[in-house]
């Protein structure tokens, strides 16, 4: 999704520009720009293509200067076009569209009320050029310019509703970057050694990996100033006015975001493959189970819960459904899942003792910050968040963290995150168990033991690969697809469904197969291939008899079967025959044939599987 990078130095900061732009493309993005102050003025250079063209483009045109700005654009407000990509100018009332400007700006987020501003801009004949909310932001800060960016800055943020981060810049302060946030992340990076001096904003400290290691997390309703050798942040106090804040400087090891394909055709399939070493590095410093895995003062935490509310979005949201089963099962914890999206905005009954789990691979997706921040503003303390990036916004915003190590994740399906997700989840359903008197040393032991022994299973169905290759080339051909699970594995099918239609495009729906005679049995017929996870489980007979309603209507099954069900290949049924059911964490194990059939069947269609249309990586916008 959108990304941001600025700076101020002495040197030409424009291959910093553009690099940290590379670090942060693998989000999704459908546009990228670079504008920067050189010779008095303003010069930008902006594509709809990839950032290597923005180089190529940058390169040509000679743009060079200490001062700039770029940005990775993920289209919310109006197309994918160059006019719309950022970074956006403003050249006053009256300007001509082509005139370069005062002042340029950079934006991630969503302004809600940008028609309103975008009415009494125009009516102080401020021209647009752009369908975009952003450069509503851009003739505001025009408008509140009396000299001063920084001053213009914090009385533009005042007007503003919605979320962002944005960074800008003005001709007539050549040494000055200003940034502000509310609701989309933003780091501020110091120049430390031969580069003592310089500084930097960005949305990720990722984008600034290789630059500087000092970070400052700027918080919600930061405004910052960046000059040559100096920085100063600010923040409203209580009386409303803007003061100066200290913020931390920490050392971050950000990841570079680089990660070499090997043997493999995309990031995605590398990803599966990784599951094994994902799952056992993120069990490495378990020893045993503890409250304190999640960190100090769990104990405590856990002792005072009673409920779960879990809060996440998309593949999170399915790990968080399956953790549902563990932590009733065998924590005897009520235990909801809600979308955030849904539950931010909802009324609900808030309980103090309820543990509040976000799960995020990001920890930076919007919706599940929002809802976490929701969840607290009803008075639930007790959070604690599942994630796969330590340092990111979610894990300094929870009390308490378990950070799931499956390395970075390229490919826009999640799919090491997921099984990692589960592991961590499951940690966490033993602890609140034992917390709560329902797990004998003897259960921890075999718990751990399984646990252990996961990455050595999840290899042996990654050895099925081949035989789901051959299914591949028929669901190429075809337009829907129905999954079907039950109980525990309701979630793996959904998340099954969710992995094909992103990345393949085929329709794809999940139903806990005991739904299917309520409705969607309507959509069986020959062409509908139904595929459905069978593990050997208490509910394998039920499941048998919902696979023979689909056959009845001629449907074509294609299961993914434990080798102890009996299910054999038969006329309309063909199998996939996994090894031997794995208790509890049997659903680490389906999820990998799901995965691999989305996969090689994207493959055969011939979509972007790393990048597929439409969608982002990390979705820091609402
Ligand atoms: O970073 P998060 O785990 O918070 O992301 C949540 C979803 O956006 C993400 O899982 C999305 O659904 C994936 N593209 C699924 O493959």
């Amino acid at each position: 999704m959108c990304g941001i990078v600025g700076a101020v130095s002495q040197r030409n900061i424009v291959p910093i520009l553009v690099e940290g732009l590379k670090r942060l493309e693998y989000r999704g993005y459908d546009s990228c720009g670079v504008a920067v102050h050189q010779g008095g003025a303003l010069r930008r250079a902006r594509s709809t293509s990839r950032v290597a063209e923005l180089q190529a483009q940058v390169d040509e045109d000679g743009i060079t200067a200490g001062t700039g700005i770029a940005h990775t654009r993920w289209a919310t407000h109006g197309a994918p076009v160059v006019h719309n990509a950022h970074p956006h100018f403003s050249a006053g009332p009256k300007a001509a569209a082509d005139a370069s400007g005062l002042i340029a700006l950079v934006h991630n987020g969503i302004i809600e009320n940008h028609d309103e501003l975008r009415d009494e801009l125009r009516a102080r004949g401020y021209v647009f050029t752009s369908q975009t909310d952003t450069e509503v932001i851009a003739h505001l800060v025009h408008q509140l310019y009396e000299g001063d960016l920084f001053e213009a800055v914090q009385r533009a943020v005042l007007r503003l509703k919605g979320a962002y981060a944005i960074a800008v810049f003005c001709r007539d302060e050549p040494h000055r970057v200003v940034g502000a946030r509310e609701g989309s992340p933003m780091v501020l990076g110091v120049g430390t050694g031969a580069h003592a001096g310089e500084n930097f904003l960005a949305s990720d400290a990722m984008a600034l990996a290789g630059v500087t290691d000092q970070i400052v997390y700027l918080e919600e309703g930061d405004v910052v100033d960046l000059q040559i050798g100096k920085t100063w942040i600010t923040a409203r106090g209580a009386d409303g006015r803007f003061q100066r804040v200290e913020r931390p400087v920490r050392t971050v090891q950000a990841h570079t975001g680089a990660a070499e394909l090997g043997p493999y055709r995309h990031y995605m399939q590398k990803e599966i493959f990784e599951q094994p070493r994902a799952i056992s590095d993120t069990l490495d410093a378990v020893e045993g189970i503890s409250p304190e895995l999640f960190g100090d003062g769990a104990y405590a935490a856990f002792k005072e819960v009673d409920r779960v509310l879990i809060l996440a979005c998309g593949t999170s949201y399915y790990a968080g459904s399956t953790a549902k089963y563990w932590l009733e099962s065998i924590a005897g914890i009520p235990t909801s899942v809600e979308i955030a999206s849904e539950y931010r905005y909802r009324d609900s009954v808030p309980d103090p003792r309820t543990l509040v789990v976000t799960i995020t691979q990001s920890g930076e997706t919007a919706d599940t910050l929002a809802a976490l921040k929701h969840a607290r503003s009803l008075g639930m303390e007790h959070t604690l968040t599942i994630c796969n990036v330590g340092t990111s916004a979610m894990v300094r915003e929870c009390r308490f963290s378990y950070i799931t190590r499956a390395g970075v994740e390229i490919g826009v399906a999640s799919t090491k995150a997921f099984t990692t997700q589960l592991v961590g989840l499951y940690l966490l359903t033993l602890a609140l168990a034992q917390v709560r008197g329902r797990l004998s040393d003897e259960q921890e032991a075999a718990a751990l033991k399984d646990l252990r022994h996961l990455p050595v299973a999840v290899r042996a169905v990654l050895a099925l690969e081949p035989q789901v290759i051959s299914w591949s080339e028929d669901f190429a051909k075809k337009e829907n697809a129905l999954f079907l699970g039950r109980g525990l594995h309701y979630p793996v099918a959904l998340e099954g469904a969710l992995k094909l239609k992103e990345i393949s495009y085929i329709h794809a729906e999940a139903y806990p197969a005991g739904e299917l005679k309520h409705g969607p049995l309507a959509l069986v017929t020959s062409a509908m291939p139904v595929v459905t996870v069978a593990p050997n489980d208490a509910l394998l007979e039920k499941l048998k008899s919902n696979m023979q309603e689909v056959r009845a209507r001629g449907g074509e099954l294609f299961v993914f079967a434990d080798s102890d069900t009996h299910i054999a290949n038969d006329t309309g049924v063909h199998v996939i025959r996994m090894p031997e059911h794995y208790g509890a964490l049997s659903p680490i194990l389906h999820v990998v044939p799901l995965q691999l059939l989305a996969y090689h069947t994207a493959c055969a269609r011939g979509t972007d599987v790393d990048k597929p249309r439409n969608l982002a990586k990390s979705v820091t916008v609402e």
